[in-house]
């Protein structure tokens, strides 16, 4: 399953469905994004190591997707000697993570505003100990399936990056996706499932933090955690 991460995210673009910005940054946003931004993210090309880029860190966890980051900044929060890497496409999210960042003082933060498939290319086998993949967007449609973020090959990506025991969990409140992405996680090569049977996935895990939109509930079940075990 090793594979060298990708020499640069240039050769592999991809189109990004879904919002990339949303209404204006307030002042302070905007200075955080062109400020502390530029200083807390990485470049947009060649081999990215998050040990290199959080160096001294016990762990180094990822979140895919962080939306307004409520989650990402209270993992870090709790875990100081934790390494967080977010990566997130639609740039008012990034701004909500810098301003959560000066907000509380977190060292242990980096984020980029990218979209993850080609940023996870460039990562190194083992990279990390923990990841996120939470109410990814679900794109319920058939003829939209492609669009969603668990496919065969990321979902083999985030098995390379999972050191073992490094655990992989992938949330959702809707149906579809709930059927499209267990199988695909379930046939990837050294992910071990962790859901005892169909109840166990229901709960909120016990270090879960909520946020807005999975308050919201706007899809069509309960949200679902599947916890993944790299083996
Ligand atoms: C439905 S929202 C959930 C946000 C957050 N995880 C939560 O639970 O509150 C899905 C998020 O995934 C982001 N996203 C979509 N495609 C992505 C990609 N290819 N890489 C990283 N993030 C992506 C969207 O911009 C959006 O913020």
């Amino acid at each position: 399953m090793s594979q060298t991460p990708a020499a640069s995210s240039a050769a592999a673009p991809r189109r990004l469905y879904g919002r990339a910005k949303g209404h204006a940054l307030t002042a302070r946003r905007q200075a955080l994004v062109d400020g502390l931004g530029a200083a807390l993210t990485w470049p947009d090309d060649g081999p990215l190591d998050p040990a290199d880029l959080l160096p001294g860190f016990d762990r180094h966890v990822l979140e895919i997707g962080f939306g307004a980051a409520e989650h990402l900044i209270g993992q870090a929060q709790r875990d100081p000697k934790t390494g967080y890497l977010g990566i997130e496409p639609f740039l008012n999210g990034v701004a909500k993570a810098l301003a959560g960042i000066e907000d509380h003082g977190l060292a242990n933060m980096r984020v980029k505003r990218a979209d993850a498939r080609t940023e996870i290319e460039r990562m190194p086998d083992g990279a990390f100990d923990r990841i996120y993949l939470l109410f990814p967007d679900p794109w319920p449609k058939s003829r939209h399936a492609k669009r969603r973020f668990v496919q065969a090959d990321t979902a083999r990506s985030l098995a390379r990056l999972l050191q073992p025991g490094g655990i992989l969990r992938v949330a959702t409140d809707v149906r579809v996706y709930a059927d499209h992405a267990l199988p695909i996680l379930l046939e990837t090569p050294g992910l071990n499932w962790l859901g005892g049977g169909p109840d166990s996935w229901r709960d909120n895990p016990a270090d879960h933090i909520v946020t807005r939109y999975q308050s919201k509930h706007l899809g069509d079940i309960d949200p679902v955690f599947m916890e993944f075990q790299r083996v």
